[in-house]
């Protein structure tokens, strides 16, 4: 008898062992390979794979031949090698990479199609450089222009956002990469991060700050998505069970991995319960090297798996998180068709610099007497002495700013693209300097030494027949840096009065600004042109050089509000309790009036309104015209030379029982025309685009009353027809 059980073991044992290993075929549907893998897994090798194993990769199960996910900042190209264990750099040779244009310039393109280009390219450099998850895109929306982090983000309406992510994601993985959408959500702010507890309407969080997530979500198959460091209903939310597990899991039907923030995670039942599937970062350096916390304490390591072995918590819940990594991996590391991917190409650059000319907005741009051109595009038959002055002309602008620092290749900066192009012409004075890129310190500034360095430009500045000033924020702390937000609205390091001085000596005069934010621009009626370039990536000289000098038409527009004043956003009226907020709480009292909604409803005029953006020829519309319920514009280029046009389409809804916004953008078209060529635009407006959160029934309606369209070339220059 003893020796047929022993047998029937025996016999059972082998079926096992060698039952298909169904999830090692990359033909098997993934959820098959899934719970094959699963149904192997020990308990131990469970708890494994939903935690960090070193700083940036999470475990697979060796002895099952699975692979671990290999993670990587994110989001405008591959960060640089780390030690294994520390935030050291590894100090490869072989980790030089393109760094690509700022989302918030991408944004700034309104061009869905090089969003796909963008994703395509940096996730081949994500796969060539062994990576499976990309932590990026980023799409907190810019409620505040303090934000730190902003220019990591796609600018402050929830449609833009969300039109310009779905493209990224769905090219990126193609390639096998996973996007880990980040940061979900409500990190609106810098300030607190860790701690702050954000109070605000269902109607303000579904409409303006969930709306791009739940787009990745639904429309874009992301398969990642990355828990903010901030609280919501005073939970943390990356393990907020009803964000995570109601909304984005139960409500838009999520199946990937939620992943922390680092460091984001704080308790181990609410880890293990509510939504988190896999636990990056905790405490610095683990492994017993700065910190006695090890991989093996993190909160879903040793304490989840005692709570699982007591039964405390149920098996299902490991094995949901896990069946969440599997997928995962099987559709990034494990992925037949991963891509190999390539890295510094031709192909990236060229898509890093035709990316950064599409998103650099030209704001002003006029002549400095009646008989003559607008200053720009720069005919350089008209100057000798060309001096360009600012920091940013020579500063790499891809090194600081936190996590998306990155080490390139090669970058060309302003001043190297414009002597280049015009040779001797070109003398440059650096006009202040803004000290180092110290993460979490600002640099001590030599007041001599910056009163020299203005001393010089100003000198200069008298022999010449043109300025280019190159300036506004960079990537120092309280500049444009994670982990601190700006400490006011205005330019730093005394530019202001160094523009305002040089305006003073020359009127054919240039400023061109990078930064993540809007500022203040108290010298705006004294410059002739403006140029607002965000962050450019490698190839930031070309792409500028490239609009001043006219080979390509500037077509960029804003993805956000710049105000005259700070007290114009629309949160500042609330003073404190809406940003910063008090005792780490922060009331989103504005509501949805967030940018441009905000200032239509406060009815207050800004400097330059979301949507604008100018051009080296002119565009003139049609009268629009209704048919059902499609709406449509001729748009004919009236200008010299060939320019894109970014067509917006808003709708207000004129009878809503609640309180509405006037106009909310709808849908957009870029289009390309010839001098003198006309095309046709036409919207219609379906179902989607009248949902709104009503407070009322705390739940999506459709509003089915009379609606005004607005069309035109920015949010305060439309025409409107009733519908
Ligand atoms: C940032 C994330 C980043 C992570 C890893 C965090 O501090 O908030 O955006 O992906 O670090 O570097």
């Amino acid at each position: 008898m003893k020796k047929i059980i022993v047998s029937a073991i025996l016999l059972l044992l082998t079926m096992n062992t060698t039952k298909a290993q169904v999830y090692l075929d990359p033909q098997a549907p993934i959820e098959e390979r899934v719970k094959d893998a699963i149904s192997r897994m020990t308990t131990h090798e469970k708890i494994q794979v939903i935690h960090a194993q070193s700083k940036f990769t999470s475990a697979g199960v060796p002895r099952l031949g699975i692979r671990q996910l290999n993670m990587d900042d994110g989001p405008h190209g591959v960060r640089e090698e780390l030690e294994w264990n520390t935030w050291n750099p590894a100090k490869w040779t072989n980790d030089f990479i393109v760094a690509f244009p700022s989302l918030t310039c991408l944004a700034a393109t309104w061009n869905r199609e090089l969003s796909a280009t963008y994703g395509n390219a940096v996730s081949e450099e994500f796969a060539f450089r062994g990576k499976d998850v990309m932590l990026g895109p980023g799409v907190n929306i810019q409620r505040t222009p303090l934000n730190g982090r902003a220019f990591e983000y796609m600018g402050e309406d929830p449609y833009l956002a969300s039109e310009m992510v779905v493209p990224y994601i769905q090219s990126a993985q193609k390639n096998g990469v996973a996007c880990c959408i980040k940061h979900f959500v409500l990190n609106d702010q810098e300030t607190d991060r860790f701690a702050v507890n954000v109070n605000l309407s269902n109607r303000a969080l579904h409409e303006i700050y969930l709306e791009p997530f739940r787009r990745a979500v639904v429309d874009a198959h992301v398969y990642t998505i990355m828990g903010s460091y901030n609280m919501w209903k005073g939970v943390h939310c990356c393990h907020n069970d009803e964000l995570l597990n109601g909304i984005l899991k139960r409500d838009w039907g999520f199946d990937g991995a939620v992943i922390s923030d680092w460091g984001g995670t704080t308790d181990t039942w609410q880890a293990a319960t509510g939504g988190l599937d896999i636990e990056m970062g905790s405490y610095t350096d683990g492994k017993l090297k700065e910190s006695e916390f090890t991989y093996d304490d993190y909160y879903l390591a040793r304490p989840f798996e005692k709570l699982i072995e007591e039964g405390k918590i149920p098996m299902e819940v490991l094995d949901e998180k896990v069946a969440r990594v599997l997928r995962t991996i099987f559709r990034t590391a494990m992925n037949p068709d991963k891509a190999i991917g390539s890295q510094c190409s031709d192909a990236h650059y060229e898509a890093c610099r035709t990316i950064g000319e599409e998103g650099i907005v030209l704001l002003k741009n006029v002549a400095t007497s009646k008989k003559e051109h607008p200053l720009l595009p720069l005919d350089p038959t008209k100057y000798n002495k060309i001096l360009v002055v600012g920091e940013n002309a020579t500063r790499s602008l891809t090194q600081g700013g936190g996590s998306s620092e990155l080490k390139t290749l090669h970058d060309v900066s302003p001043l190297e693209a414009l002597q280049a192009l015009y040779g001797d012409k070109i003398d440059h004075a650096q006009g202040y300097t803004s000290g180092r890129a110290i993460y979490d310190q600002v640099d001590r500034i030599d007041p001599a030494r910056q009163a020299a360095l203005k001393t010089e430009a100003l000198e200069k500045a008298r022999n010449a027949d043109l300025i280019i000033f190159i300036g506004g924020l960079n990537k120092n702390h309280r500049q444009d840096c994670e982990n601190g937000d700006r400490e006011g609205y205005a330019l730093s390091f005394d530019q202001n009065e160094l523009i305002g001085e040089l305006a003073a000596i020359q009127q054919n005069m240039v400023v061109v600004m990078f930064g993540g934010n809007p500022y203040a621009m108290p010298w705006i009626d004294s410059v002739a042109a403006l140029l607002h370039c965000w962050y450019l990536g490698s190839e930031a000289g070309n792409a500028l050089v490239n609009i001043l000098s006219g080979k390509v038409c500037p077509s960029g527009k804003l993805p956000v509000t710049f105000a005259k004043r700070y007290e114009h956003y629309p949160y500042v009226k609330y003073i404190n309790e809406s940003y910063p907020g008090v005792n780490k709480q922060v009331y989103y009292k504005e509501d949805i009036y967030v940018g441009y909604r905000g200032f239509e409803h406060d009815k207050v005029e800004p400097l330059f309104p979301f949507g604008f953006g100018l051009s080296y020829t002119t565009f003139k519309y049609g009268k629009p015209t209704v048919a059902g319920n499609t709406v449509s514009v001729d748009v004919t280029n009236t200008g010299e030379v060939e320019g894109k046009e970014t067509i917006q389409f808003y709708i207000g809804f004129e009878k809503c029982p609640e309180d509405r916004p006037l106009k909310e953008l709808k849908d957009f078209r870029k289009i390309s025309l010839k001098p003198g060529e006309t095309k046709k635009v036409s919207f219609t407006v379906g179902k989607e685009k009248l949902r709104y959160y009503s407070i009322a029934s705390d739940k999506w309606e459709t509003y089915d009353g009379p609606c005004k369209i607005y069309i035109g070339g920015s949010s305060a220059n439309v025409q409107s027809i009733k519908l």
